[in-house]
C-alpha cells in the first residue's frame, strides 16, 4: 500500500491542564477528501494546525507528506496549501497583487490567473482586499492556498458564514480540487458538507474521535432500522438490526390476514440522526 498523506498516531494536546485532544489516531490516503467533523470546541482546528506546523503537540506520531510537520521544513511548507479559519489579508491590496505575492513564495506555483479563474474571482482580480463580501474573501483566501500548487490542501471550517449559494460554490471549487489529485483534509461542523465532500469522515468530540468512516459506513452504523404502519389508524414503530427478517415476519402475517400494512416505511437512520446522537451523548455527559 503506498504511504498515506498524513499518518496520524496517538496525538495528545493540552492548552494549561485541560486536554484539547486526548490521543487520537487517523491516517488520510493520498488523493482521499477526508472530513473531520465535529461541534465548536471539539479539537478540528487544533488537529489541523498541528499537522500544518503552526502548532505544536505534547505526545503522538505525526507525518504529513512524509515529514515531521513539528520541524516544518521548507520543502514541507511548499507542498501543503493552508486556509487559516480567520485569515486577516492585506486590504489594500487588489485580489491579483495578493496573490502575486504569494505566488513568490513558491518555487513550484500555478499561474495566477488560471488559480482565479479556478476559484471564480477572475472578474474581482483588479478589486482591493477591503472591497470584497466575505464569500469573496474566504475564495481569496482558497486562491492564496492553492497557488503554491500543494499536493495537500488543509480546508478549516471553509464555508462557515457562507450563504447557500457560495456554499454550493465552494463545495463544487473543492470538488475541481479532488479531481486534480490533491488531498484535502477538511474540517466542519456541517453534517450535510462532510456527507457532500468527504471519501472519509472522522467525528470528533472533546478531543476523542467518536466515529471514523466513509458517510455510508458511519449511517451503516448507526443503529436499529426503524419500520413503520398503521394499524387501525395507530402508528406502530418497530426498531430493528433484522430488517430483513422482521419484515418478513410482518408482511406474512399480515398476507394471512388479509390486512395491508397501511403506509409501511423503513427507514434507515441518516447520518444527521448519527451525529445528533452523539452530540446529545456530549450535552448529556457534560
Ligand atoms: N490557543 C489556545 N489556548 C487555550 N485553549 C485553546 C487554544 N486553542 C484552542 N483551545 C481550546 O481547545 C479546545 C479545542 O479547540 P479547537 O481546536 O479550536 O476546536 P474546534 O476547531 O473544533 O472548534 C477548546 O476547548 C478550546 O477552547
Ligand atoms: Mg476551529
Amino acid at each position: 500500500m503506498a504511504q498515506p498523506a498524513i499518518a496520524v498516531q496517538d496525538l495528545r494536546k493540552s492548552y494549561d491542564g485541560n486536554t484539547a485532544l486526548g490521543g487520537i489516531s487517523f491516517e488520510v490516503a493520498e488523493g482521499e477528501v477526508f472530513g473531520l467533523l465535529g461541534p465548536n470546541g471539539a479539537g478540528k482546528t487544533t488537529t489541523v494546525e498541528i499537522l500544518e506546523g503552526y502548532r505544536t503537540r505534547d505526545a503522538g506520531d505525526v507525518t504529513v507528506l512524509g515529514f515531521d510537520p513539528g520541524e516544518a521544513p521548507r520543502a514541507f511548507r511548499e507542498r501543503i496549501g493552508v486556509v487559516l479559519q480567520q485569515s486577516e489579508l492585506v486590504s489594500n491590496l487588489t485580489v491579483r497583487e495578493l496573490l502575486r505575492i504569494f505566488a513568490g513564495y513558491y518555487s513550484q506555483r500555478r499561474d495566477v490567473d488560471e488559480v482565479l479563474d479556478l476559484v471564480g474571482l477572475a472578474d474581482k482580480k483588479n478589486a482591493r482586499i477591503k472591497t470584497l463580501s466575505g464569500g469573496q474573501r474566504r475564495r481569496v483566501d482558497l486562491a492564496v492556498a492553492l497557488v503554491g500548487d500543494p499536493d495537500l490542501v488543509f480546508l478549516d471550517e471553509p464555508t462557515t458564514g457562507f450563504d447557500p449559494a457560495a456554499r454550493r460554490t465552494a463545495w463544487d471549487m473543492i470538488r475541481s480540487l479532488r479531481s486534480l489529485g490533491k488531498t484535502i483534509l477538511l474540517t466542519t461542523h456541517y453534517l450535510d458538507e462532510a456527507q457532500q465532500l468527504a471519501d472519509r469522515v472522522a467525528v470528533i468530540r472533546s478531543g476523542a474521535i467518536v466515529r471514523l468512516g466513509t458517510p455510508e459506513e458511519l449511517i451503516g452504523a448507526g443503529g436499529p432500522v426503524e419500520i413503520r404502519f398503521r394499524r387501525n389508524g395507530e402508528p406502530i414503530v418497530i426498531e430493528t438490526e433484522e430488517p430483513t427478517r422482521a419484515l418478513h415476519e410482518l408482511t406474512s402475517q399480515a398476507l394471512a390476514d388479509g390486512r395491508e400494512l397501511e403506509q409501511l416505511e423503513v427507514r434507515r437512520p441518516t447520518l444527521e440522526d448519527v451525529y445528533l446522537e452523539l452530540v446529545q451523548e456530549e450535552e448529556g455527559e457534560g
